[in-house]
């Protein structure tokens, strides 16, 4: 078991601690569904007020669920549904504070109200999107959004199919 703690007190010194824990996870495995476990995991694991976090893989023009925490969720999202098919074919990183005004959103978990959605990039490709659902409105600020690229930019060539 790997117990990786945190003690920030500010979303700066969070993120800092969070990417270090999950550069550290990620280091010396090459399995890229290891590594999204592990990533999920620990997001799910140190960030409050989330009721699902994970990983759709882009798979023949289409997301397919991957490794996640929270409950059972939609398995396949045609490219451009909901707000993790816009992240994915904008790839743009999508905050949504209330889901139930976002056209097109797709109700896995009905206790989400908010999300957060980081497309992984490689060589201009969009491979994943990482997802964060909160049960609060406007769970997610831009500080949220900044840490959560810069752990999606760590991770491409790690999650790399
Ligand atoms: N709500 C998402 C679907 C995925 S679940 O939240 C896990 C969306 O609209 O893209």
């Amino acid at each position: 078991m790997y117990d990786f703690k945190t003690a920030a007190t500010d979303k700066t010194a969070f993120y800092a601690d969070l990417l270090a824990a999950a550069a550290a996870l990620t280091a010396s495995e090459r399995d890229a569904i290891a590594n999204m476990a592990n990533i999920a995991a620990l997001v799910f694991d140190w960030m409050p007020r989330l009721n699902w976090a994970g990983f759709y893989r882009v798979i023949e023009g289409e997301l397919v669920l991957g490794p996640f925490q929270g409950k059972a969720a939609c398995i396949r999202i045609p490219l451009g549904q909901g707000v993790c098919g816009a992240a994915a074919t904008s790839g743009s990183s999508q905050i949504v504070e209330d889901v139930h005004a976002f056209p097109g959103h797709i109700a896995c978990d009905l206790a989400s109200r908010s999300e957060l959605v980081v497309p992984v990039i490689i060589d201009d490709a969009v491979i994943a999107v990482l997802d964060l659902d909160s049960p609060d409105l406007a769970r997610f600020d831009v500080a949220d959004r900044t840490g959560m690229e810069a752990l999606a930019a760590m991770l491409a060539p790690r999650i790399c199919p």
